[in-house]
């Protein structure tokens, strides 16, 4: 990613001051996705980055990950999963309660999203890069890759656009975490 290409990124984020709570900054990706050159910079530099992993499945977290996560899985080749707020899917899953920067939350996936017991048909552990919009203080995306790990299936990467890095979301983290942009 040159210099240049950053700067086409991070400059179609906006920052909206007070949402959706007094003293928080939200980073406003709705003007990335409508820019499509910034879209298409992006997207270009992730497909070029994951093409070189052996990955079989992308895991998109509710509800801005959906969006990066299935147009890179398109693009890869490989499965899209949803990673869903509670109470959305409706086949059996697991679930995992989280805090994240202005509240509380759960999340859930299908049991069977990653293959049988998360494992391919010659038994192997699914290979998942889990995606989303933003690392916050990182609760959220914990949550998802604690879901990859008790379906059975292997977290290789977690990828975010944007990462705030003075809430440091990435100590901790079970695997290790790429961001394109990042915020101190
Ligand atoms: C945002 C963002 C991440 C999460 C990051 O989603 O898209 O999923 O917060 O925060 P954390 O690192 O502190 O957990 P949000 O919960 O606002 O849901 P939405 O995508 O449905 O708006
Ligand atoms: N999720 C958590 N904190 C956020 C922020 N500041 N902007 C956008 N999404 C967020």
């Amino acid at each position: 990613l040159t210099p240049e290409d950053k700067t086409i990124i991070l400059d179609s984020i906006r920052d909206i001051p007070d949402f959706p709570k007094p003293g928080i900054v939200f980073k406003d990706i709705t003007t990335l996705l409508n820019n499509p050159r910034a879209l298409s910079t992006l997207m270009n530099h992730l497909t070029e980055r994951y093409l070189g992993y052996d990955l079989d499945y992308i895991a998109g977290i509710d509800a801005r990950g959906f969006i990066f996560g299935s147009i890179l899985a398109d693009r890869l080749g490989v499965g899209f999963v949803p990673v869903r707020k509670k109470g959305k899917l409706p086949y059996t899953t697991v679930a995992e309660k989280y805090s994240l920067e202005y509240g509380f939350d759960e999340v859930e996936i299908h049991i069977d999203a990653f293959g049988e017991n998360g494992c391919s048909l010659e038994g192997e552990k699914s290979k998942v890069l889990l995606i989303d919009d933003l690392i916050a203080t990182g609760g959220t995306a914990k949550a998802a890759a604690n879901l990859i790990d008790k379906v059975g299936a292997h977290c290789v990467e977690a990828c975010f656009i944007m990462e705030l890095g003075f809430l440091k979301g990435r100590e901790g983290f079970s695997a290790p975490v790429y961001s394109v942009l990042e915020i101190d």
